[in-house]
């Protein structure tokens, strides 16, 4: 048995451990779950599909960091059970389609 045999099944649970934590954020996945827990109470505030939440000229949403932990303060104002991997699914569709931050 070689160094890399030995290594292999680490290495199998390494990549594993990525594809499910996700550095990539899986923002179809991110849109799903937006479009089920939260939208609603945006659209009920500003009409149409509430995404005038996001887009208004005074939003308060300003960089990528804010609105990670703004996913983060919804989630846990409204309890909707989200988890760490889901809040950052979430906030990569938001600023994909929205916020489109340059940082
Ligand atoms: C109970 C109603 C409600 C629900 C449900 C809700 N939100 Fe919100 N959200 C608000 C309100 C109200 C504001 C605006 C706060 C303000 O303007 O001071 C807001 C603001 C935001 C903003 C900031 C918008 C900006 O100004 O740039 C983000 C991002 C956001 N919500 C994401 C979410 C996410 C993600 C969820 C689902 C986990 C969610 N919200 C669920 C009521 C809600």
């Amino acid at each position: 048995m070689n160094a890399i045999s030995l290594l292999r099944p680490l290495l199998a649970v390494a990549a594993l451990t990525l594809a499910t934590t996700g550095t990539a954020a899986d923002v179809a996945r991110g849109k799903a779950l937006h479009d089920k827990q939260c939208v609603s109470c945006h659209i009920k505030r500003f009409g149409g599909d509430g995404s005038e939440m996001y887009l208004r000229a005074d939003r308060l949403i300003r960089d990528r960091k804010a609105l990670g932990q703004r996913v983060a303060t919804c989630n846990a104002m409204v309890n909707a059970g989200l988890f760490p991997e889901d809040e950052a699914d979430i906030a990569a569709y938001l600023a994909q389609r929205y916020y489109k931050f340059a940082k």
